[in-house]
């Protein structure tokens, strides 16, 4: 009889323990281990890997890749200052886990709930000396980056790989990785994209901290830095820089990354079913001066099923959507 007591005990803690990881699984703190990939710092230097195409539509073309442009939107926020949020907390910095290799989704709305809280705005960024905000999530699946919240330059996703699914251009680039999990639903996306007729073609996901700089300051360099920013992120500021991030377009479009792509019939059947694999529309039409990018319809970004179904059923940004859990305002 004792034995049996002791191994229902056992049982039971061991549910408790593995039930607390999934919870706090996506809230693996950010190591200041190297990058398991590595780019080289200038664009034009990868050429040969087929890695200066395009990055969101902002970089020279070159000869094995689909050239693309995008057009900077007159209504932008801006640069926006860094903010001024307290450090993380230590919930926020104690649970080195990562659920987002386990799972494709934020589990059920318990999970998410708790989740939400663990990567709640205020609580997973840490200002610097030199004012700049760090997010400390940055292997979340529900880290936000933007103007205000930047990753570190030695951040790198250490589980890239090349997801299974039809590119824009020819050859092997590091911008074609995502994080496992997120490669693995965008393959479910594009096959499901297929099924309904639709032809998808992954364009560039998977950028560096030196990959985005020279981005940067080529189209810096082309439009003016203010101009440039509008589209295009300075580095540590950029989404593709955590991996969870693909640009998508299509034949119809040229593949090109331009807001045109929204009114194609890919363009409209990514937003309407992104969210059924864990994606959403990141920059959205009209909310500039939210989430300081013009309307990119080809950028999605992966948050797991829950979230995702969430933000685009209530057609938010991702600011606005963690902003309101945090403060309870959202259902999970
Ligand atoms: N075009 C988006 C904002 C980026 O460069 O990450
Ligand atoms: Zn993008």
């Amino acid at each position: 009889m004792k034995i049996g007591r002791w191994l229902i005990a056992g049982a039971v803690v061991a549910v408790v323990i593995w039930k607390a990881d999934d919870i706090i699984g996506t809230d693996k703190q950010q190591s200041a281990a190297p990058p398991a990939v590595t780019e080289s710092a200038s664009a034009s230097s990868s050429a040969g890997s087929g890695d200066s195409s395009t990055n969101d539509g902002t970089e020279s073309p070159e000869p094995s890749a689909t050239p693309t442009s995008e057009h900077a939107s007159p209504s932008s926020s801006g640069d926006a200052a860094s903010s001024g949020s307290p450090a993380a907390t230590p919930e926020a910095s104690e649970k080195p886990s990562n659920a987002a290799d386990e799972s494709e989704d934020s589990g059920d709305s318990d999970s998410l709930s708790a989740l939400l809280q663990l990567n709640a705005p205020d609580k997973t960024i840490e200002v610097g000396k030199n004012g700049v905000a760090t997010v400390t999530n940055p292997e979340s699946m529900l880290v936000l980056v933007n103007k205000k919240r930047e990753l570190s330059s030695t951040y790198a996703p250490d589980d890239l790989v090349k997801p299974d699914v039809e590119f824009s251009f020819s050859g092997d680039s590091p911008k074609q990785k995502m994080r496992k999990t997120a490669a693995s639903a965008l393959e479910k996306l594009f096959a499901g994209a297929q099924k309904d007729g639709i032809t998808l073609k992954a364009v560039s996901g998977y950028r560096s901290y030196a990959t985005q700089k020279s981005i940067f300051s080529r189209n810096a360099d082309l439009k003016g830095e203010e101009v440039a920013n509008r589209t295009s992120a300075r580095p540590g500021q950029s989404e593709h820089q955590t991996g969870l991030a693909m640009d998508v377009s299509s034949a119809s479009a040229n593949y090109e990354l331009e807001p045109k792509f929204g009114d194609t019939k890919e363009g409209k059947w990514l937003a309407a079913h992104c969210a059924e694999y864990g994606f959403i529309i990141r920059f959205l039409n009209g909310e500039e001066d939210v989430t300081g990018y013009s309307y990119e319809p080809w950028h999605v970004r992966y948050v797991g099923k829950e979230a995702a179904k969430q933000i685009m059923k209530q057609g938010v940004t991702l600011e606005a959507y963690l902003e309101a859990a945090a403060n309870g305002a959202t259902k999970a």
